[in-house]
């Protein structure tokens, strides 16, 4: 396994003509891996003959007041597990590279990028879509994957993707969960022992959306209230949104289909957790 922190190092290999007809399928993250990062890079072995894995905290898409220099990091165990998913190359570029002064140019994914953690992040749609473009142009992937406990993020990547003609296939992969419900995150490392368990009620609240679905449910202003309810019960969590929207669109929905996407965004004490599901699917 190569680590390059170089860009021009990089986006030689990928374009070099050694590479004759390999594809190259890639991986973005932010580091800190569990195993959702490991699910994709499994599946990204499967699609490509050289898997990249890029591990860069990008300082572009946290706010001000948020979580950037705090955010979890451990190369070391990051590169052990990625030798272990059987990765070729671990991209690590620096944010002096990848930002130069004088840098000012970013890509903006307009209308889904607005609603759910675009609301309460502004900007940070614009910071991961700069940065996925970059990784795009430096590695040159035939293709990617992300998860879809991003709902948001996935979407906004296959906008981008399809509007701006990048000849990249965008894979998007399930969401890898504990055994309790818990979906994995990096942040999860934030949560203290009550927290954690605090942390399940946002599957909770999933889990008796798609009950109520299953059982006839399509008022959305009804499904509203008892997922609210589940999350309110627990008094350390205070709710950023809940919002049950078109799963492909992210539009308002008054009424459910099976593609309807609830996603939510919880605060368990310091630490926003996300999840989300599509009602017609398993969770
Ligand atoms: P990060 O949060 O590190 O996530 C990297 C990828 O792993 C994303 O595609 C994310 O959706 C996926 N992922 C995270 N938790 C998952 C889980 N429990 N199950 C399945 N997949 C999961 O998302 C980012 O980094 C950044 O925004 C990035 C795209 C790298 C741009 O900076």
């Amino acid at each position: 396994m190569q680590i390059i922190n170089s860009i021009m190092h990089m986006q030689a290999l990928a374009i070099a003509p050694e590479r004759g007809g390999r594809r190259i399928s890639f991986v973005p993250t932010m580091g800190f891996l569990h195993e959702g990062h490991a699910s994709l890079l499994r599946e990204g072995r499967t699609r490509g003959d050289v898997l990249v894995l890029s591990l860069f905290v990008n300082p572009i898409q946290f706010g001000q007041h948020e979580d950037l220099d705090r955010y979890p990091r451990d190369m070391d165990r990051d590169c052990r597990i990625a030798e272990a998913c059987g990765v070729d190359i671990v991209f690590i570029p620096t944010a002096a590279e990848m930002y130069p002064a004088g840098f000012q140019t970013g890509v903006t994914v307009r209308d889904i990028s607005l609603p759910l953690c675009g609301s309460s992040r502004p900007g940070h749609f614009d910071g991961v879509a700069t940065v996925v473009a970059k990784l795009f142009n430096i590695v040159r992937p035939d293709v990617a994957l992300f998860g879809c406990k991003d709902y948001q993020q996935l979407a906004v990547i296959r906008r981008m993707t399809a509007d701006l003609n990048l000849p990249v296939e965008i894979v998007g992969m399930p969401i890898v969960r504990e055994s309790d419900g818990l979906a994995m995150s990096s942040r999860n490392a934030y949560l203290s022992p009550c927290e954690r368990q605090s942390a399940l009620c946002l599957s909770r609240a999933l889990v008796k959306a798609r009950e109520l679905f299953g059982a006839g449910e399509r008022s959305v202003p009804e499904l509203l209230l008892a997922t609210r309810g589940v999350i309110e019960q627990e008094s350390r969590a205070v709710i950023d949104y809940v919002e049950f929207r078109d799963g492909f669109l992210l539009s308002e929905q008054q009424v459910a289909d099976g593609n309807t996407v609830l996603a939510l965004a919880v605060k368990i004490g310091q630490t926003r957790l996300i999840d989300n599901c599509v009602l017609g699917e398993e969770l």
